[in-house]
């Protein structure tokens, strides 16, 4: 069976909404996991991928910024080249196991492949990539991390290779640039400077709008002549391109809300963290993105209900040489009730959606065998 029968096969027996992440991981084809700063995003997308590894599938994931550790839990050292997918040794060792594969993100390469696939002719696409200009600034354009995070999605989709892509975001302000990275795009090519600057020569000359001709004179002041025309013909050689690349931003898109894509939220009980994985779920539900998941992570474990007798013996023993631990469980108690009503209104709005909590953990997950224990926490 190849894989889109195999693909197809599965589609059919899978009409419900998944009721937990392994029904996620077992059906999505993408799944971007998406939060707040810092609150485990790559950790959990590489967990996932560990986890429908050992499901059977053959798995890519795509990462921005490992921590150091986990790069090397993921064997990305600085050996292995960016933008290659490479195999994860020790995840799946079963006959029914399928592959994790691991791919450090590379905005560059993936622009200047989305611009090859683009352009017309090779002339056409050297013109853009070799511009001073673009080599300039293409590290550096606002959103430009996010757009090329899910162009490369789209781009591993497509090669048919893999069962699942998983795309880590990469750490922005805002988590929700990555939902409106294609739109951006778009709104790039129709802004009126840029519409300035790519109309042709003579239209150029006679073009009288205020915005684009003092954005030129402010340019031509602080960066000299030359470079306007590096940049003047840095956007009319984009604009050769510029109908491949709406098309792709569109078809990213459709993509991004497609049957068998997944968003996975990941928050912290920490309320900064809440306040923006709940803006950023709203924003999910408003422009209809599928919701696969929220997982909290960092949460602290709620200790054991005590009943009444537990209680008047613990306040028994509040003088005596268990004081210090005594004080040390109810500070825990206190945190861990503070944590679960922060959290009440940041599951609710998950709706039907599985929503997962996973401990903070006293170590930290930096190699294959804590995501394996971590994958099995999270389906
Ligand atoms: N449940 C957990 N218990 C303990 N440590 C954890 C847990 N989850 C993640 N960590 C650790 O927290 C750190 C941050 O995790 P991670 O890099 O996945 O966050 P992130 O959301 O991707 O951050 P960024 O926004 O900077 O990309 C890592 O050192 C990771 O090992
Ligand atoms: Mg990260």
């Amino acid at each position: 069976m190849t894989r889109t029968e195999q693909r197809n096969d599965e589609q059919q027996n899978d009409e419900h909404p998944a009721a937990s992440l392994a029904d996620v991981v077992r059906r999505s084809e993408l799944i971007l996991t998406c939060g707040p700063g810092g609150v485990g995003k790559t950790t959990t997308a590489a967990a996932l991928g560990v986890a429908a590894a050992r499901s059977g599938r053959k798995v890519v994931v795509v990462t921005v910024d490992p921590a150091r550790r986990l790069a090397d839990a993921l064997g990305l050292d600085d050996s292995v080249a960016a933008d290659e997918p490479h195999l994860v040794k020790g995840v799946t060792k079963r006959a029914t196991d399928g592959e994790l594969w691991a791919l450090m993100l590379d905005a560059e390469q993936t622009f200047d492949r989305l611009v090859r696939e683009q352009a017309g002719s090779r002339k056409q696409a050297d013109a853009v990539l070799n511009n001073p200009v673009y080599q300039a600034i293409s590290g550096s354009l606002s959103g430009a991390q996010e757009y090329m995070a899910v162009e490369r999605l789209h781009q591993l989709h497509v090669s048919g290779d893999w069962d699942l892509v998983i795309v880590d975001t990469p750490p922005s302000r805002h988590a929700i640039d990555l939902l409106e990275a294609p739109d951006r795009l778009v709104g790039f090519l129709s802004h009126p400077v840029y519409r300035a600057l790519t109309v042709g020569q003579r239209t150029f000359a006679k073009i009288t709008d205020a915005a684009s001709s003092m954005f030129l004179w402010a340019v031509k002041r602080l960066a000299g002549p030359q470079i306007v025309e590096d940049t003047v013909e840095f956007f009319r050689s984009l604009a050769n391109i510029e109908g491949g690349l709406r098309r792709r931003a569109k078809e990213v898109s459709r993509l991004l809300r497609g049957e068998r894509t997944s968003f996975v939220v990941v928050s912290s009980p920490r309320a900064e963290a809440v306040g923006e994985a709940e803006h950023l779920l709203d924003a999910i539900a408003d422009k209809h993105f599928p919701l696969g998941g929220l997982v909290v992570n960092l949460i602290h474990p709620l200790p054991l209900e005590l009943t009444d007798d537990d209680e008047q013996l613990l306040s028994d023993l509040d003088d005596g040489p268990l004081a210090e631990q005594l004080d040390w469980h109810r500070e825990l108690t206190r945190l861990a009730t503070a944590e679960r009503n922060e959290l009440v209104t940041l599951e609710k709005l998950a709706g039907e959606a599985p929503v997962i909590e996973l401990p903070l953990l006293d170590v930290d997950i930096h190699d294959v065998p804590g995501l394996v224990d971590l994958a099995a926490r999270l389906v």
